[in-house]
């Protein structure tokens, strides 16, 4: 399985190095989970409480939120900025996660938006403009961003084909990516507050991958991205991560419990070994959509990876309870 369970990403911070070490869960799915599932939300104890509740009292410290282009459907900007506000206001740090698409960006999709030209210059300037427009439209709704992740999972480029890596020709998605970075340096002129900028892949365990990468994209010569680069002396994150409770098809490569303890022990693990990464550099973990609840196995394989117990008996209304695992970045 662990494609899923190990998802972690590169995040090449342009900005100081904040001192945070970020505890997160990416939370993208909630208000659906409420609206569309009856989700009603109760802590481990069985008093109903509200997820931010029982997730800022897990220790968690930051929210990661998923953004789509159209501003129809899913993950559109109204909604996330929504949810972005509540979990803001709740005191979390919010990391922003551009999938520059209508639909899911992962390393088999890419797909430009409807509407967006398809030529390397033309989408250069347009994405400029809407990673700009973006943060701006964020701001001025009173949240900042502590952290943008500009594309996901681009292992093989983004914005197809124009930013698709073929052939270890990085050249489409250096310019893409440095046109969305100029767009965030727009944004701050503009009196946007700057945000740590990250740059995420799959498949960060596989080390090869990942330094062919950034060799590739930063041999294009692009300045932008040469001056993130001091062989990679930047943060990391692991910006996807998940345990199962259940998981009887697959055979994992870990020797921990597939359980609500597991689920604790494995993002310690990951905490332990990001604070060892030399200089501070290893600043975050995020548990990927803990209360997914109609969604509880998707990319790995596993029947059940999320932190919560789920009781669909009561239709429309679901109740929802947080398992021990809620606790695992205390
Ligand atoms: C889960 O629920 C949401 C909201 O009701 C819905 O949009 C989505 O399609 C559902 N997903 C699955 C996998 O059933």
């Amino acid at each position: 399985m662990l494609i899923r369970a190990l998802l972690p990403f590169l995040a090449l911070a342009a900005t100081t190095l904040a001192a945070t070490f970020h505890k997160g869960h990416d939370l993208s799915s909630v208000a659906m989970m409420e609206t569309g599932q009856g989700a009603i939300w109760h802590a481990a104890s069985g008093t109903e409480s509200t997820i931010e509740s029982i997730l800022a009292s897990g220790g968690m410290t930051t929210v990661r939120l998923r953004l789509w282009v159209s501003s129809t459907g899913q993950y559109n900007l109204a909604s996330t900025l929504s949810l972005a506000k509540r979990f803001a206001a709740a005191g979390s740090d919010i990391l922003l996660d551009f999938h520059f698409s209508d639909t899911w960006a992962d390393p088999s999709h890419q797909a430009i938006p409807a509407g967006w030209p398809t030529d390397l210059s033309s989408l250069s300037m347009t994405l400029r403009s809407y990673v700009a427009d973006t943060l701006t439209a964020f701001h001025s709704a009173g949240v900042d961003l502590a952290l943008v992740a500009l594309g996901n999972e681009i292992t093989a480029g983004m914005l197809w084909p124009a930013g698709e890596i073929s052939n270890n020709d990085f050249s489409g998605v250096a310019t893409l990516w440095a046109a969305a970075r100029n767009g965030v340096r727009d944004a701050v002129s503009a009196g946007v507050t700057a945000p740590q900028v990250m740059i995420h892949l799959d498949n960060g365990w596989n080390s090869a991958t990942q330094s062919w990468w950034y060799k590739g994209v930063f041999g294009t010569g692009k300045s932008s991205l040469n001056s993130l680069a001091s062989t990679y002396g930047k943060a990391v994150m692991v910006a996807e991560t998940d345990w199962p409770v259940e998981c009887p098809d697959v055979t994992l490569s870990e020797s921990i419990m597939v359980n609500a303890k597991g689920q604790r022990t494995w993002v310690k693990d990951i905490i332990s070994v990001l604070e060892d990464v030399p200089s501070g550099l290893g600043q975050g973990v995020f548990y990927w959509e803990p209360a997914f609840i109609n969604n509880t196995a998707p990319g790995s394989g596993c029947e059940d990876n999320i932190l919560f117990d789920v009781d669909w008996s009561n239709w429309p209304e679901t109740k929802v309870t947080a398992r021990s695992s809620v606790q695992m970045y205390k």
